[in-house]
């Protein structure tokens, strides 16, 4: 597995290069055990009741994540940031962790997780089954676990802990003392009493309906365990039983649920203002060629979700979204189950199938090379970690990679479409945002990137830069590896094997250090300041879900708003529109960062998730 550098070292440097790679070698293998130990040990074993301040509730076979709050600035924030966190059940983390172990054991034979981690993993997925849809033999996945609402008669979804948190109220000061009795907590009083009202006020918009990004995430979960049978049988027959018809009644949703911008007479042609905003001039561009079928958020239609808002089982804002994570996840999805011959791809991957892919592949491609039209916290709605979403997107292409021929001409398309941004414009994005320091190179988003020390002096913390690192080197080696062999390809670039070289070697270092953190910001609420509410955007549709006209548009509570985009506006009057205040706000539609002042969003963070995307760089051959 020497790949063309270390053929080089060897001719360059000879024995003393030799050497070094060896011993690499050797202490990157011991970073691997010991991540692969963090991450099976991190495994919820025993489900823990809530029982606030001594226990969060923590199900069995889920891999934690930790619900945080982006303070930024004085030590204090810093502090804050890292200690006070909530502990969150989502189907996510847990989907991707075993998706993670999985695809790391088909190059490293050595990782391969235990049989019982992965079962325990898969029966705790199960679990976040939309329980609504289960009788209609209906597969689609939720993000939270849901509990039955007898007067709706309907299951409803939540973050548990923090839903109970919340309803404590003045009570949760006190006990929360308890809990974190090494911070002064009355000095930070006030900064806690903000973190549980922004909580407070998103509270609402965490009763949502299933969505596609769970659902097919699930998908290519299952598409591994197929491929996986080769090394144990079991995992797979028990996610087999628990999804036996999942990819059609999935894709059948799918098509059912997608955004059409051009079909203005359907249902289908509403959506978010805000995602409006950031892909219009995709819009344009596409408009004249044809129809254009792009994949959604949620498993909602508007109606429904009216008629359920007040049995909690709504869209947030009442409006559907185009998430740029959540179309490579689905993307990702197909691709891998079509490839892997999961439930006979004749029978679903149909000519609107093959449409909504083959657009959403136009679409995450054209934002990938026009700057994700400069707001990437629309474009990256609910996953603002870039190097995250260059990560799953490359996944598709290194898949898509495997075999000359593909099976279905639009997958030939959707390959070259990929192969001319990833190895072009998707490259040289990640490259300029590596950081080089003493031969060695990481990379940071922007956790702790803009905080400062008790003088008042800036610092960059770097609280993301290992998980960061450890994507953008997964993100440079899917882009640029067989997956077949693992081999880098003979034709990469370079700098991009430099790169690789000097971003492992960082990692090798670093990656079980305690002298960084272990932090990423792998989901968030949509909504990262003030001025990112929908209602806020130009819209050509404004009413209550109830149908009522808003007479007075001076509200500040939109809970019960819809403000959605039908159809095209054209560009003129929408420039138009941009400078006209909305109930009362007149916004600069500019972005200025996630850490900008006075704007603390609530984000979710899993150290297991980022031990879990630094074991991958076991596969990176360099
Ligand atoms: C569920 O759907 C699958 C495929 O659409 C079908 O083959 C199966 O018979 C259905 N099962 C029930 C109980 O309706
Ligand atoms: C799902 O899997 C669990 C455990 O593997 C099993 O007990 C259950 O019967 C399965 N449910 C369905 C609907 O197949
Ligand atoms: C949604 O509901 C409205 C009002 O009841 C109705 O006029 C419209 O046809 C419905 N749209 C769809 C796509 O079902
Ligand atoms: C249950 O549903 C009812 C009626 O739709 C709603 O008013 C109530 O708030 C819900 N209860 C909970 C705990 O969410
Ligand atoms: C969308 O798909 C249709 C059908 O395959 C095709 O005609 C159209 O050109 C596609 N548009 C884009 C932007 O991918
Ligand atoms: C790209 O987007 C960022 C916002 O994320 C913006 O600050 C920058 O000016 C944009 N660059 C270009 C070349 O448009
Ligand atoms: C990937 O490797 C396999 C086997 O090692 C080889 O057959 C295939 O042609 C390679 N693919 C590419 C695109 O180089
Ligand atoms: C719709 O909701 C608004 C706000 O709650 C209320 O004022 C109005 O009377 C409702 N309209 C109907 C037709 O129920
Ligand atoms: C909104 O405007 C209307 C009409 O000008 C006024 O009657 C009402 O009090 C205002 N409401 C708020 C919350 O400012
Ligand atoms: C955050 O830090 C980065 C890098 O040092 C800097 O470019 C940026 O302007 C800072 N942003 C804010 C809002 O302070």
């Amino acid at each position: 597995m020497l790949s063309k550098l270390v053929v080089l070292l060897f001719v360059l440097l000879f024995f003393l290069e030799q050497a070094k790679y060896a011993e690499g070698a050797s202490e990157r293998d011991d970073v691997i055990k010991g991540l692969l130990d963090k991450v099976a040990k991190s495994q919820i074993k025993e489900t823990v009741p809530y029982d606030f301040p001594f226990n969060f509730y923590k199900q069995k076979g889920v891999f934690p994540s930790n619900i945080r709050l982006n303070f930024v600035g004085s030590p204090e924030d810093t502090l804050i940031r890292r200690e006070f966190k909530i502990f969150d059940n989502n189907a996510f983390v847990t989907l991707w962790v075993s998706s993670i172990l999985l695809e790391t054991v088909r190059f490293n034979k050595a990782a391969q997780p235990s049989d019982e981690q992965m079962l325990n993993a898969i029966q705790a997925v199960y679990t976040y089954h939309d329980k609504n849809f289960l009788d209609h033999n209906e597969t689609r996945l939720v993000f939270w676990p849901q509990t039955y609402n007898e007067t709706a008669g309907t299951w409803s979804c939540a973050p548990l802990n923090l839903d109970k948190t919340v309803a404590m109220g003045e009570e949760f000061f006190v006990l929360a003392e308890k809990m974190f009795k090494d911070l002064d907590l009355k000095k930070f009083a006030s900064k806690i009493a903000e973190f549980i009202q922004s909580i407070v006020d998103s509270v609402a918009a965490f009763y949502i309906p299933a969505d596609f990004d769970d659902t097919f995430v699930n998908i290519g979960l299952g598409s591994l365990l197929k491929n996986y049978q080769s090394v144990s049988r079991q995992p797979y027959l028990s996610w087999l039983s628990n999804n036996t018809n999942n990819v059609q009644s999935a894709v059948k949703a799918l098509k059912e649920y997608s955004y059409k911008p051009f079909s203005s007479s359907s249902g289908n042609s509403y959506i978010d203002p805000r995602t409006y905003f950031y892909l219009r001039k995709f819009l344009q561009k596409s408009h004249g060629t044809g129809q254009l079928f792009l994949v959604t958020t949620w498993v909602e239609s508007l109606n429904e979700s009216r008629a359920k808002y007040y049995k909690k089982y709504r869209m947030p804002f009442n409006i559907n979204n185009v998430d740029l994570t959540v179309s490579a996840n689905v993307l990702y999805g197909l691709t891998a189950a079509v490839l892997s011959d999961m439930q006979d791809p004749n029978s679903w991957f149909d000519e609107e199938v093959q449409m909504i892919y083959l657009n959403t592949t136009s679409l995450v491609m054209y934002e990938i090379s026009n700057n994700f039209s400069s707001r990437p916290d629309l474009a990256l709605t609910y996953y603002p970690s870039v190097f995250n979403f260059y990560w799953f997107t490359s996944r598709i292409l290194n898949l898509l990679n495997l075999c000359d021929q593909l099976p279905y001409p639009v997958m030939q398309t959707v390959r070259e479409i990929m192969r001319s941004i990833m190895y072009g414009v998707g490259t040289e994005f990640i490259l300029k945002q590596a950081t080089m320091q003493d031969n060695y190179i990481f990379f940071d988003d922007f956790l702790g990137v803009n905080d400062t020390d008790e003088f008042g002096k800036p610092v960059n913390h770097g609280d993301d830069r290992i998980s960061s690192t450890s994507m953008a080197i997964n993100a440079l080696f899917y882009i640029w590896s067989n997956a077949s062999s693992g081999q880098l390809s003979p034709n990469v670039p370079d700098n991009v094997q430099d790169t690789l070289v000097r971003a492992c070697d960082w990692l090798t270092d670093e990656a079980l250090s305690d002298k960084l953190e272990h932090m990423s910001v792998f989901f968030s609420g949509s909504v990262k300041t003030g001025d990112d509410l929908p209602p806020l955007f130009p819209a050509n549709f404004i009413q209550r879900v109830n149908g009522s006209a808003i007479l007075h548009k001076n509200s500040t509570n939109f809970d019960d708003v819809i403000t959605a985009v039908t159809g095209l506006i054209p560009e003129d009057k929408y420039q138009e529109l941009l400078n006209e205040p909305f109930f009362g706000y007149k916004i600069s539609y500019d972005f200025h960062g996630y850490n900008s002042e006075g704007d603390y969003f609530p984000f979710w963070s899993s150290d297991t998730f980022t031990y879990a995307a630094c074991i991958c760089f076991s596969t990176v051959s360099v």
